[in-house]
């Protein structure tokens, strides 16, 4: 069967994505022309704190663990069709208008490594349920074919920072700082590598939380005033994942809050010199990684909530001695390019293209990514 014809008039897509920070729903009304993506309005749904716990938990096997995961699923379909709502009234529009939604959903285990055959990865949301709710088609289940095809089933934004970031004459370094951190290498003969380096936020918004309770330390300032434990530091820093060689992906399964008190247990500091080591740890294993797969690297931009940890970035900037810039210089704000890349990829998935870079997420050719629900 042959693809359909690509239309040339602009369609709207929506882009929700939940990362593994847990904060919330980031919503975009995404317009999309041929390659020119353009997005249109925003909206963030913050998650309660009793869903960010029961979410939490589902990261570790229980009893019961289906009926919960099943039941959560149902009430973030409901989160995200009031994301949904939200952004169509913010921007004036309506559910017609909306060719697709596309919907990331919540990650809570992602097992690319298990020996073949058992390899997966699960993001939750009822998407059934959405379409229901909404009306509107939804592109869900990005990651799974990616991950049947051998691949990590992550990252995927790499495809759409190619797309809309990438320059004929620079060497530009995305770097995504969410709950884990990832990189894309885009380089000027139109290579592309890609990966997650590590923990982006997510350590040090735990404990943040634990120790001062703020969701997150704003621009890392409580972070910053503690002092650098270097045996702690060395201690995270031997973590097999770190040195393992790419295409590799991770989440929270590996870097968690059990994950954290094992190496606690044996360097144990004051929570603010934690603080800052955590910091450090998140600035070091970005600078490393550019260090060893983007080399020649000439310009780093920066997206996703860690672009607001100002100590973040001057570290970071300070490692790896380039100047970094949001992404909002190259036209799509720091604080929503995943949510426009999950828009992007809705549309790859209704045009039947392919959403995967095989070179990044080391799958065995290109595949479209993701499952549809009519509307
Ligand atoms: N002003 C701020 N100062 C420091 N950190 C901030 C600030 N605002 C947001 N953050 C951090 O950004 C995080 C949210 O980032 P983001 O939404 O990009 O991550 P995510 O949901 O894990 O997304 P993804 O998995 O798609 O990368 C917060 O949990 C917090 O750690
Ligand atoms: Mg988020």
């Amino acid at each position: 069967m042959n693809p359909p014809a690509l239309p040339t008039s602009p369609r709207l897509f929506i882009g929700l994505m939940s990362g593994t920070s847990l904060d919330g729903v980031d919503a975009v009304v995404v317009s999309q022309q041929g390659e020119l993506v353009r997005q249109q309005g925003q909206y963030f749904v913050p998650y309660p704190a009793d869903l960010k716990q029961s979410l939490l938990d589902l990261h570790t096997p229980a009893q019961h663990e289906l009926h919960q995961a099943a039941v959560i699923a149902n009430r973030l379909a409901d989160l995200y069709a009031q994301a949904v709502n939200g952004i169509l009234s913010a921007s004036n529009l309506t559910a017609g208008e909306i060719t697709a939604i596309g919907c990331h959903g919540q990650t809570v285990r992602h097992c690319p490594d298990l020996t073949a055959g058992q390899a997966y990865t699960l993001q939750l949301g009822n998407h059934a349920r959405l379409a229901e709710l909404t009306g509107i088609t939804v592109v869900g289940d990005f990651r799974s074919r990616d991950i049947a095809a051998g691949g990590q089933g992550a990252p995927l934004v790499p495809a759409f920072h190619q797309a809309v970031f990438a320059a004929p004459d620079k060497h530009r370094v995305i770097v995504n700082i969410g709950g884990i951190a990832n990189l894309s290498d885009l380089q000027v003969n139109g290579k592309v590598t890609g990966f997650d380096s590590g923990p982006g936020n997510l350590l040090m918004d735990a404990w943040t939380l634990q120790h001062t309770g703020n969701s997150y330390d704003a621009s890392g300032a409580w972070a910053v005033r503690g002092e650098l434990n270097p045996s702690l530091l060395q201690s995270l820093l031997s973590d097999p994942y770190f040195a393992q060689s790419i295409p590799k992906s991770t989440g929270r399964d590996l870097f968690n809050q059990k994950w954290l008190e094992q190496h606690l247990a044996m360097h144990s500091d004051t929570p603010q010199n934690i603080a800052r080591t955590l910091l450090e740890l998140t600035a070091v294993t970005i600078a490393q990684a550019l260090q060893q797969y983007c080399p020649g690297a000439e310009e780093v931009y920066v997206c996703g909530g860690g672009a607001h940890n100002l100590a973040l970035i001057d570290r970071l900037q300070a490692l790896c001695g380039l100047s970094i810039q949001r992404t909002d210089v190259l036209g799509v704000d720091a604080d929503w390019v995943e949510a426009v890349a999950f828009a992007w990829l809705a549309q790859r998935c209704i045009d039947h293209l392919p959403g995967n870079l095989p070179a990044v997420t080391g799958a065995a050719g290109p595949r479209i990514l993701g499952a549809i629900y009519p509307g």
